[in-house]
C-alpha cells in the first residue's frame, strides 16, 4: 500500500518552491489580519487579509490536484476497504509533500463560515479605502456584496463607491466569480447584440466550464472536516455519518447562487439556466436537432413537463427521418449520478435518522421514499419562507391563504421599538404641539389624516423638527419592505414609486353608525370598474406600479382591517388585521382590489408603499432622500450602522462622509411630481 507515493508525483505538477517555502496557513493570516486591522495598521492587515484569501486559493487547488491523483480503485468488498485506506494514504502522502503536515491546514468550521461569507473583504475594502486605493476598495466592497447582498452595510458603500467620479464602472466586479459566469455575462451580452451563433458557442463553452467547476466543487466536499460531535462510536454509523455529510455538501454544489441583476439570488439551478437558453437559441436558429437534443436533456430534469414534450414532438416532426434520439451525456450522467445520491440520501434520511436537505426543487417524487414524502414536502415549504433575505421575517399568510396569488403577508418586519419611532414620526409630522391633528381624510369626514414622505421626513430631521434616527429608520424599514416584496415576488428590481407615513384617526362623537370606509375599494394601478368587473388599466391610474405593500405599525384601534375583493369590489376574498411589523405585499393589478375598513377608535399608522420595475418611472424623491440619508450627515449614520449591524464588528467607516460629496439632482421636475401626488395617495 506504500507504493502509489512514489509513483504518484509522476503526473503531478509539484509547485515551484513549494518544497523550501511553505504555504502560510489561511486562518493565521486571517487572524493576524483582522488583529492589525483593529489596531488601524491598514497596510499590514491588508497584507495578511489577501494573504488569506489567496492561501486558501492555493489550498484548494492542492486539494484538487491531490483528489484527482488519489483516485478510489477497486470497488468492491476487501477490495473496497483496501482502496479506501490506499486512497486516504495517497491524499495525505500528495498534501503532505505540497503542503507540509496537514494539521496545519485544517480549518474549523468556524473558520470556513468566515471565508465562505467572504468577510475578508468586506475588511479588505476598507483597508484599501484608507490607503486612497478606491479601484480596489470597490472590487473588494463589490466581492462581498455578491455573498451577502442583503447586508444594509455593504448596499449603502456600494452605493457611496458608485458616487465617486473616480471610481470607473469595470472595478465593480466579482473577484471570486466563477469562470463560467464571465463567459455567461459574455455569451448574453453578444445574445443582446442578436449574435446569435457566437452567442451560442460562448455559451456552450460556459456550460463545459460550469460542469467542471461543479466537479471541483464535489472534490472539495471530501476534504477534511471538524466533527461537531464526537458520539458516533459505532464504525458503520460513523462512516455513514460523515458519507452522508459528503454526499449532502456535494448535492449542495448545485445550489450555488446566481446573482439576477437586480442583485437577488435567483433559485433557478444554473444548468437548467443554461439549457433553456441554449434551447430558446437553437430554435432562433432553426437548428432543430440541436434543439431537439436540448429538450431530451432538459426532460431528464423534468420527465412530465408536457410542453417540453409537445417542443420534443415539433421538433422531431421537423426532423422527420432524421431524428437521432441524442442528447446530452454530460447531461445524463449528472442527473443520474444526483439522482442516485438522493436516493442513498433519503434511505439514510429513512433509517440512520440523518437528516437531508435537498436542494433541488425538480427532485421527482418517486426518489423519496413514501413515508417521507409528506414530511419533505412540509419542509420545503418552510425553506421557502427560510430564503426570505432577513431572518427574522416569517411568512404569516401565504398566497393560498390569502386566496389568492399575488398576495402574501409577513410579520416581523420590524420590531415593537421601531414601530414605536416610526409611530410617533406619524405623529410628531402632525406639527410641534399640535398633538395629533391632521387634515380631514378626502375618503371619509370621519377621520383625520395625516400623511408624511420619506424625503419630508429627512428634511425635518435636517432641520430639527423631528427625530433624526426616527427618520432615517423609516428609509430603513421602507427599503427592507423593497427588498422583500423583490425576492418574495422573485422579480427583477423593483423601484420605489411612491412612500407614504400615513396616521388614519377616527374622529370622537362621530363615529355612531358607519358605514363607509376608511378607504374605498380601489386598485392601485388600474381604474377599478366593479359594474363591468374590469379594472383598466390607463391613466389617470398609476400603470407603472407594479407592486404594493402596507406596513402596519400598531393595532391599538378599532377597525381599520385590510380587505381585499373581487372585481365587483363587494365580495371579500381575504381580510388583514393590522398589527406592529406585518407587511402585506401584493401585486398593483386589479386582481387585488382593496379597501381599509373604517377606523372607529383611535389613530392607525402604516407605511403605504408603491414598487414598479420601471427604472424610468423610478420617483425622484427617493433618490433625493438617499442623498440625505447618504450625505451631509453620514457620519452619524455611519456610527449608527455600525452599532446596528449584526454582521459588522469593526469601525473605520468615518471617512466615507467627509471625503464625499452627494450630488443633488436638480428638485425642479420631483417638486410636481409630489404635488401631483399628494392628492390621491392617501
Ligand atoms: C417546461 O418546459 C418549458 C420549455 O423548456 C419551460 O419553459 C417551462 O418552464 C417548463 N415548466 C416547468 C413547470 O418547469
Ligand atoms: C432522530 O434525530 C433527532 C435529532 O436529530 C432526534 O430528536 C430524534 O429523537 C431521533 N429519532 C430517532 C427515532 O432516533
Ligand atoms: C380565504 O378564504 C377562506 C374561505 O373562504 C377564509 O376562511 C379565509 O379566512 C380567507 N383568508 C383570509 C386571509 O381572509
Amino acid at each position: 500500500m506504500c507504493g502509489p507515493l512514489l509513483l504518484l508525483f509522476g503526473g503531478l505538477l509539484v509547485l515551484p518552491g513549494t518544497l523550501t517555502d511553505p504555504l502560510s496557513p489561511p486562518d493565521l493570516q486571517l487572524w493576524a489580519g483582522l488583529d492589525l486591522f483593529s489596531r488601524e495598521d491598514w497596510a499590514g492587515a491588508q497584507a495578511q487579509l489577501w494573504g488569506s484569501v489567496r492561501s486558501l486559493r492555493e489550498l484548494r487547488e492542492v486539494r484538487l490536484r491531490c483528489g484527482t491523483e488519489c483516485k478510489l480503485r477497486g470497488t468492491q468488498g476487501p477490495q473496497l476497504e483496501e482502496a479506501v485506506l490506499s486512497r486516504a494514504d495517497c491524499l495525505l502522502g500528495c498534501e503532505r509533500l505540497l503542503l507540509g503536515e496537514p494539521s496545519l491546514y485544517r480549518l474549523t468550521q468556524e473558520t470556513e463560515r468566515v471565508f465562505q461569507r467572504g468577510l475578508p473583504y468586506n475588511y479588505l475594502q476598507v483597508t484599501h479605502y484608507k490607503l486612497e486605493e478606491l479601484d480596489e476598495a470597490a472590487a473588494a466592497a463589490f466581492t462581498f456584496y455578491v455573498k451577502n447582498p442583503h447586508h444594509e452595510q455593504i448596499q449603502e458603500d456600494i452605493q457611496r463607491y458608485r458616487r465617486m467620479k473616480e471610481i470607473q464602472e469595470p472595478s465593480f466586479q466579482d473577484l471570486e466569480q466563477p469562470q463560467y459566469k464571465t463567459v455567461y455575462a459574455q455569451a448574453l451580452s453578444l445574445l443582446s447584440e442578436g449574435k446569435l451563433r457566437v452567442a451560442v458557442r460562448r455559451l456552450e463553452d460556459s456550460l463545459k466550464i460550469y460542469l467542471m467547476e461543479h466537479e471541483d466543487c464535489r472534490a472539495l466536499c471530501e476534504g477534511t472536516r471538524e466533527q461537531e460531535s464526537e458520539i458516533y462510536k459505532d464504525f458503520s454509523y460513523a462512516i455513514s455519518q460523515y458519507y452522508t455529510e459528503v454526499l449532502q455538501c456535494k448535492q449542495n454544489c448545485a445550489l450555488e447562487p446566481t446573482l439576477r441583476p437586480s442583485g437577488e439570488h435567483s433559485k433557478q439551478d444554473p444548468l437548467i439556466s443554461h439549457l433553456s437558453l441554449l434551447l430558446d437559441i437553437y430554435t432562433k436558429l432553426e437548428d432543430w436537432e440541436a434543439a431537439a437534443e436540448i429538450v431530451r436533456s432538459l426532460l431528464l430534469f423534468q420527465p412530465r413537463n408536457e410542453t417540453a414534450k409537445e417542443r420534443l414532438r415539433g421538433y422531431e416532426e421537423r426532423l422527420q427521418g432524421k431524428n437521432s434520439g441524442k442528447l446530452r451525456e454530460s447531461i445524463l450522467s449528472y442527473v443520474r449520478r444526483t439522482l442516485s445520491e438522493k436516493k442513498l440520501l433519503y434511505y439514510a434520511m429513512e433509517h440512520l435518522n440523518i437528516s437531508f436537505n435537498d436542494p433541488d426543487s425538480w427532485t421527482p417524487e418517486e426518489i423519496i421514499p413514501e413515508i417521507l414524502r409528506d414530511r419533505v414536502k412540509k419542509e420545503r415549504e418552510e425553506k421557502d419562507q427560510r430564503t426570505l433575505p432577513f431572518e427574522e421575517v416569517t411568512v404569516t399568510l401565504t398566497p393560498k391563504q390569502m386566496n389568492g396569488t399575488t398576495r402574501v403577508t409577513l410579520d416581523g418586519v420590524i420590531n415593537q421599538e421601531e414601530c414605536q419611532m416610526l409611530h410617533s414620526l406619524g405623529q410628531a409630522a402632525g406639527g410641534p404641539g399640535s398633538g395629533f391633528r391632521g387634515r380631514l381624510s378626502p375618503h371619509t369626514p370621519r377621520e383625520r389624516i395625516q400623511g408624511l414622505t420619506v424625503l419630508r421626513a429627512l428634511q425635518m430631521a435636517a432641520s430639527g423638527a423631528v427625530d433624526s434616527s426616527h427618520a432615517r429608520l423609516y428609509y430603513r424599514a421602507s427599503e427592507r419592505a423593497r427588498v422583500l416584496a423583490q425576492s418574495y415576488f422573485d422579480t427583477e428590481k423593483l423601484h420605489f414609486s411612491f412612500t407614504h407615513l400615513v396616521c388614519r384617526s377616527a374622529i370622537e362623537g362621530e363615529q355612531d353608525s358607519r358605514n363607509d370606509f376608511s378607504h374605498p375599494v380601489h386598485a392601485d394601478n388600474c381604474i377599478l370598474d366593479p359594474e363591468e368587473r374590469e379594472c383598466w388599466k390607463e391613466p389617470p391610474a398609476y400603470v407603472h406600479r407594479d407592486y404594493s405593500g402596507v406596513l402596519y405599525l400598531n393595532d391599538d384601534f378599532q377597525g381599520g382591517d385590510l380587505f381585499f375583493t373581487e372585481l365587483d369590489a363587494t365580495t371579500v376574498t381575504a381580510e388583514i388585521r393590522p398589527s406592529c411589523g406585518r407587511l402585506v405585499l401584493f401585486g398593483a393589478g386589479g386582481e387585488n382590489a382593496h379597501g381599509v375598513r373604517a377606523v372607529t377608535r383611535g389613530t392607525r399608522c402604516a407605511i403605504a408603499l408603491w414598487f414598479t420595475k420601471s427604472a424610468v418611472h423610478a420617483e425622484q424623491e427617493r433618490s433625493l432622500a438617499s442623498d440625505l440619508m447618504m450625505g451631509s450627515d453620514g457620519h452619524k449614520q455611519n456610527k449608527e450602522s455600525e452599532t446596528k449591524n449584526t454582521g459588522r464588528e469593526t469601525s473605520g467607516r468615518e471617512t466615507f462622509a467627509s471625503k464625499e460629496e452627494p450630488e443633488r439632482p436638480s428638485g425642479r421636475r420631483q417638486k410636481k411630481r409630489v404635488n401631483r401626488k399628494f392628492e390621491d395617495e392617501l
